[in-house]
């Protein structure tokens, strides 16, 4: 670990005993700059809430760290179009003409989010008339032609389907649109519609999956999924790793936190993406947080804690020297989805501590972990 960590700018900082984390992230190099000289571009979320994108310091926090955005909720249906015709693409285009004027990328996400719940609640009301199938496909293609020509070449990247797999069974979920057309058929249709409206872009299905026992027929209803798309010819370029990762499920009591567990579920995660690897597909990390609901509530140790859990899942992933795109979901504790999410919160009712920065935007051990694992990466392939 400590040959990784001994990044040439890193190394005053480590030296001086006392240094905070935030004076010592100041002095340190941008991890958009670490990702950089590897071929990868580092990124976050941005929310467009006044803690976010309304915040001057926050967004210069992104500004120094990241070479790429993602609108956390502007660009979901949902938010694009809160009622049916009446589009509403101002939050999202400030955040993209921001994004630019820094030199940053930007990413799109998404174009359909597989939970009913997560479609826009007009979606579910609507009334496809005597043909639904025919209604179906006429209401994606508006929504995919509207979107994708509205943001054009700007985006190169989209979550062209996100979480269409249960987790509880690993089949693919049912809503509005896949009643009337099937379930493969509507994201095989989606993925066509991107392809036909972005054709620039890298075409992504975006899914939380995780390395542990709990997440077992996760994985396998994703790899079926990816399998079957691979052999309708649906032009998939990647699968997105949101990579939530850290203590989500009660399933095994928690035995998996152990260094045996952790070592087991990192097994998993590789066979897992070497089977999608190996399928042709590419990779990257869309949303990386760390989830700490089962770490003591000591911030020392949790801080320890959820670096030490990343800098493990990291090691793994960004092996894969295909993976080109990693993204946070939130650069701060304070402004994390985490703090809000009922399945997230900590038996002790303590605010999380999922980012790199805290909410005083100081630099956490996270941060640290994040620029190691870096550091010690392979080049990205060309
Ligand atoms: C979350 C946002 O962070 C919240 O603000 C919103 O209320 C719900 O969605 N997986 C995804 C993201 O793909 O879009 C989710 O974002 C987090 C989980």
């Amino acid at each position: 670990m400590l040959g990784a960590l001994a990044g040439a700018t890193l190394l005053p900082a480590l030296a001086l005993p006392g240094l905070s984390h935030a004076a010592a992230a100041d002095a340190a190099e941008p991890l958009k700059e670490i990702a950089r000289r590897k071929g990868l571009r580092f990124g976050t979320a941005v929310g467009g809430g006044r803690n976010q994108f309304g915040d001057a310091a926050y967004r210069a926090l992104v500004e120094r760290e990241c070479g790429i955005i993602v609108a956390e909720n502007e660009m979901k249906w949902q938010g694009l179009e809160p009622a049916r015709d009446a589009y509403r693409f101002g939050p999202a285009d400030a955040m993209l003409a921001w994004a630019r004027d820094k030199g940053m990328a930007m990413r799109g996400h998404n174009l359909f989010w597989q939970a009913e719940k997560w479609l826009p609640a007009w979606v579910a009301r609507e009334d496809f008339g005597a043909d639904p199938k025919r209604g179906v496909e006429a209401l994606m293609r508006k929504h995919v032609k509207t979107v994708c020509e509205h943001f054009g070449s700007a985006l190169d990247s989209w979550d062209v389907v996100n979480e269409a797999v249960d987790p509880a069974d690993g089949k693919l979920r049912q809503n509005a649109l896949t009643r009337p057309l099937g379930a493969i058929e509507q994201i095989d249709l989606a993925f066509r519609l991107a392809h036909e409206y972005a054709p620039h872009a890298q075409l992504v299905y975006n899914d939380y999956m995780r390395g542990d026992a709990g997440s077992a027929r996760h994985r396998a209803g994703v790899l079926a999924l990816l399998a079957e798309l691979k052999k309708r010819g649906t032009p998939v370029d990647a699968l997105g790793l949101q990579s939530h990762i850290g203590s989500w499920d009660d399933i095994d009591g928690g035995k998996n936190q152990g260094t045996s567990g952790r070592q087991r579920d990192l097994a998993e995660w590789r066979r897992f993406l070497d089977e999608v690897t190996g399928m042709g597909y590419g990779l990257l990390i869309t949303e990386f947080d760390v989830n700490d609901r089962r770490l003591p509530a000591d911030i020392a140790r949790r801080d320890a804690g959820v670096a030490a859990a990343a800098r493990d899942y990291l090691d793994l992933t960004l092996s894969y020297p295909g993976l080109r795109d990693f993204l946070l979901w939130g650069m701060s504790d304070n402004i994390s989805w985490l703090q809000t999410w009922d399945e997230a919160p900590r038996k002790d009712k303590l605010p999380m501590r999922p980012c790199p920065y805290d909410a005083q935007l100081r630099a956490k051990p996270l941060r640290e972990a994040i620029a190691a694992a870096m550091r010690g990466m392979p080049a990205r392939q060309a």
